[in-house]
């Protein structure tokens, strides 16, 4: 039986953290080529359909070491809160993003603050819903976070991709578990859709000719 294994996320330092971000999908598509290309053209994408300016509050949900969050604080001046299931995530995007305005939480802690008022101008999750155990929390959690006319970017995988651990010959092997679960259709069923589309495949190797998909999403 395949167990649910977060701790994959919980990468030694800031190389093994990047390789499983954008993980080596082979030839023309290595995580550092992936990186260089992706980053610019996610800023130009989400830019071109949630307005961010240095008076916005953007979520960066499954923030990782802040990839996302740093490119646009830069591009559009915007305050991030980075949020990461994994402390070492959160720890790591803390020290790649630099910048006072940038703070990283966990979920649960995102929670509390939404509870306290806290509302989002907008909210970006790339390459996290396919990752995440219970996907139609998140997508609330997201939603209970998001101000009014608030916009959420997602770009996702068409396919699901739980870390999870199954007991093989005595040892442990570690895979990315398939559950059948339509984040897409979650995504539909709590938001409006206001764009969608495939990311360009000469910026986005290899996941758009696998089916990768965006969509900005309104409350
Ligand atoms: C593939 S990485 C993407 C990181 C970042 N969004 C980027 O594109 O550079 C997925 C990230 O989502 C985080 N994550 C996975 N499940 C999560 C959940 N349920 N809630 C918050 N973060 C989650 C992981 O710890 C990891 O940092």
């Amino acid at each position: 039986m395949a167990v649910y294994y977060p701790q994959v996320f919980d990468t030694a330092d800031e190389a093994a953290a990047r390789a499983i971000i954008l993980t080596d999908e082979g030839e023309g598509a290595d995580t550092a080529t992936r990186w260089e290309r992706e980053t610019p053209y996610l800023v130009e994408l989400v830019r071109g359909h949630v307005r961010l300016g240095p008076e916005s509050l953007l979520l960066d949900y499954g923030c990782g070491i802040g990839r996302m969050a740093k490119a646009l604080i830069a591009a559009t001046g915007c305050r991030v809160v980075g949020v990461d299931i994994s402390a070492r995530m959160r720890a790591m995007a803390a020290e790649h993003v630099a910048d006072d305005r940038f703070l990283a939480v966990s979920p649960a802690q995102l929670d509390g603050m939404v509870q306290h008022g806290l509302r989002a101008d907008a909210a970006l999750a790339v390459w996290v819903l396919q990752h995440c155990l219970a996907p139609a929390e998140d997508i609330d959690r997201l939603g209970r976070a998001l101000a009014p006319q608030g916009r959420l970017f997602v770009l996702n995988m068409p396919g699901r991709a739980v870390p999870a651990v199954q007991e093989e010959a005595g040892a442990a092997r570690f895979m990315w578990a398939a559950d059948g679960i339509d984040v897409a259709a979650l995504l539909r069923g709590r938001f409006a859709v206001d764009a969608a589309g495939v990311p360009d495949m000469s910026r986005v190797p290899r996941m758009s000719s696998i089916g990768a998909y965006w969509m900005v999403l309104r409350g």
